[in-house]
């Protein structure tokens, strides 16, 4: 069986960052790992939107060439589509070579421990390593056991950092914002609410504590079994609403959150009611949210939390949420295995033109 023990479980997602305080930055490889949006700086997003739209433009051939024969490791201790798969895709764009590592068909199914997994990917020649494990803090043991690069794809209901990223850049364009803009304010007057499963979510928490940083304001919203006052603890810029169509007034944009049932155990929650109150649905979508752009990170429990003629319907940009985390992805590999020096007058300097290529073959931005 898999190690499932908690590492530095906390008690839910929304208590103050107990792993954080490891400080990613401490560690080998630490700047070029990303474990919590904590660590980023509000120019760190910045440049990570810039290289993102910069190597989605970029023509295929060369950017294949950044990372070409370059060895990047996905393991997965816990079931992922999106994440996965754009990850390996972002990897294999960049022209690395991947390899994926889940718990079902490794041998951490004979309990081998995470950190001898790591230090064997690390012998197999794996200079960047992207987690998934359900345990909050697994990223930060990993990252201290093989002083390698690690990207968190998802630790337990702690934090999902490239998740919250991708959130922006939708954001960004469906407002139809510049990205170029200084950090502090490329959400400067945007509320956006997060709606449901609070309590269990690491893309609320990245969420929370990222884009108040942006200039948006974060309303939380959902009932106390999954919402605890605790969660204004996160930090300023976020408030509770229990009320969601009183959030929904007062919203930009509305991101709507899975009931994470297999975390359900000891939470009470009558589901009908819960849909009656907390289900995005068309009818209270045109009542108090007729412009309000509707995200979900996936996946989708259509009926639950949705509808699906919401999902689906002009307001969404769901499927956009899900584009947008290749490209963005792209960027915090590239970040992880070619980090750019810092220069004079500027905290980072711009990604390099890929460099392996013949002037006249180069591609676009
Ligand atoms: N949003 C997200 O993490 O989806 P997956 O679990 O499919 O990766």
């Amino acid at each position: 069986m898999p190690t499932t023990k908690a590492i530095t479980e906390p008690t839910c997602a929304v208590l103050p960052n107990a792993a954080q305080s490891a400080g990613a930055s401490t560690m080998t490889g630490g700047s070029r790992s990303l474990l919590s949006v904590s660590s980023l700086t509000v120019q760190d997003v910045s440049d990570i939107l810039r290289l993102a739209t910069l190597l989605e433009a970029e023509e295929p051939v060369a950017r294949a060439l950044r990372l070409a024969r370059r060895r990047v490791a996905l393991l997965f201790y816990e079931s992922s589509t999106r994440t996965r798969t754009s990850f390996e895709l972002a990897a294999k764009g960049l022209g690395a070579d991947t390899a994926l590592i889940s718990s079902q068909s490794s041998s951490i199914e004979k309990g081998e421990s995470l950190r001898d997994t790591g230090l064997t990917l690390r012998a197999l020649g794996a200079e960047c390593i992207i987690l998934r494990h359900l345990s909050s803090g697994a990223p930060y043991l990993l990252a201290s056991a093989t002083g390698l690069p690690i990207l968190n794809a998802g630790d337990g209901m702690h934090e999902h950092p490239s998740q919250a990223l991708l959130d922006v850049r939708t954001m960004l364009s469906a407002l139809k914002r510049p990205e170029n803009t200084a950090g502090e304010t490329l959400l400067a007057g945007i509320t956006v609410s997060i709606v449901g499963d609070i309590l269990h979510s690491r893309v609320a928490r990245s969420n929370a504590l990222l884009l108040p940083r942006l200039g948006a304001r974060v309303i939380l919203c959902g009932p106390p079994a999954l919402l605890p006052e605790l969660a204004l603890e996160l930090g300023p810029g976020i408030t509770i609403e229990r009320d969601f169509d009183r959030a929904l007034k007062q919203s930009e944009i509305v991101m709507m959150l899975r009931i994470q049932k297999e975390r359900l155990t000891g939470v009470h929650i009558d589901l009908d009611e819960y849909t009656t109150r907390y289900q995005l649905h068309r009818g209270r979508l045109r009542a108090h949210g007729p412009q309000a752009i509707v995200m979900h990170p996936g996946p989708m429990i259509r009926g639950l939390e949705i509808t699906s003629d919401v999902a689906d319907g002009p307001q969404s940009v769901i499927e956009q949420q899900v584009r947008n985390g290749v490209a963005i992805r792209m960027a915090l590999i590239h970040r992880a295995l070619e980090p750019v020096q810092p220069v004079a007058g500027r905290k980072s300097a711009p990604v390099r033109a890929a460099k392996r290529l013949p002037a006249k073959k180069r591609g676009g931005s």
